[in-house]
């Protein structure tokens, strides 16, 4: 099936997280869509009960799609560790509880680390992924992931950005996640390389369906 553009228009973001939602409407900024929310529409939330960032990203797409008639745009996006085999992953938001304490949920992984003697900057790696789907009212749908690879640090630095920023160093920078500016931290603009892994998923969709 050939690639779809998306042309100018309302476009809805499916995601109830105010950080997610902030980030993807800066992203959407030089492209002219009329953004809306699925909050700001009252969608319900659907459960993610995907096994992959590709399902769950499709399930929230498809959902508000269906619910709005409108071109929706979902991310499943999520924190994988790789010496806790890929965890907290799919589960990233789930790790911080009812009450969303990343605090927590950052020490939880920092124990777990502790527990393996993972203390070694190569025993420490992790990714930031994030998986975009969009999806069309007739059932089409655009996937496009990014990753970003780097390293688990202790103790949290920076007040910046949410969820587990505060200890993901990315290669190559000095710099949490937790202390960039956004800028920095989606490193974007249509000619250079993207640093986030939303902003590397946002690239690839950008190029595909918004350009030419
Ligand atoms: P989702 O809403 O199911 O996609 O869950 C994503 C979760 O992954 C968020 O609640 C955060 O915990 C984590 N996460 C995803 N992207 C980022 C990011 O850019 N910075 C920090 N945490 C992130």
């Amino acid at each position: 099936m050939g690639h779809r553009k998306l042309t100018p228009g309302k476009l809805v973001v499916a995601s109830h997280n105010k950080g997610k939602v902030r980030e993807i409407v800066d992203l959407l900024r030089p492209f002219g869509f009329e953004v809306v929310s699925a909050s700001d529409l009252g969608l319900p939330e659907p459960e993610e009960t995907g096994l992959t960032f590709e399902e769950n990203a499709a399930l929230k797409a498809v959902a508000a799609a269906n619910a709005s008639g409108l071109p929706s745009l979902a991310d499943d996006s999520g924190f994988c560790v790789a010496a806790l085999n890929g965890d907290p992953g799919i589960y990233s938001a789930r790790w911080a509880g009812p009450d969303k304490d990343f605090a927590m949920a950052m020490r939880t992984i920092e124990e777990k680390l502790r527990s393996i003697k993972a203390e070694t900057p190569e025993q420490r790696r992790g990714s930031f992924v994030a998986v975009l789907c969009l999806a069309w009212p007739d059932g089409h749908q655009e996937l496009f992931r990014g990753e970003v690879e780097g390293e688990v640090v202790w103790p949290p630095r920076g007040t910046q950005g949410f969820g587990y920023d505060p200890i993901f160093q990315p290669d190559g920078h000095d710099r949490t996640f937790g202390e960039m500016p956004s800028e920095d931290k989606h490193g974007w603009s249509i000619d250079t390389p993207a640093l986030s892994h939303r902003a590397r998923a946002f690239q690839l969709f950008a190029k595909t369906c918004l350009e030419g």
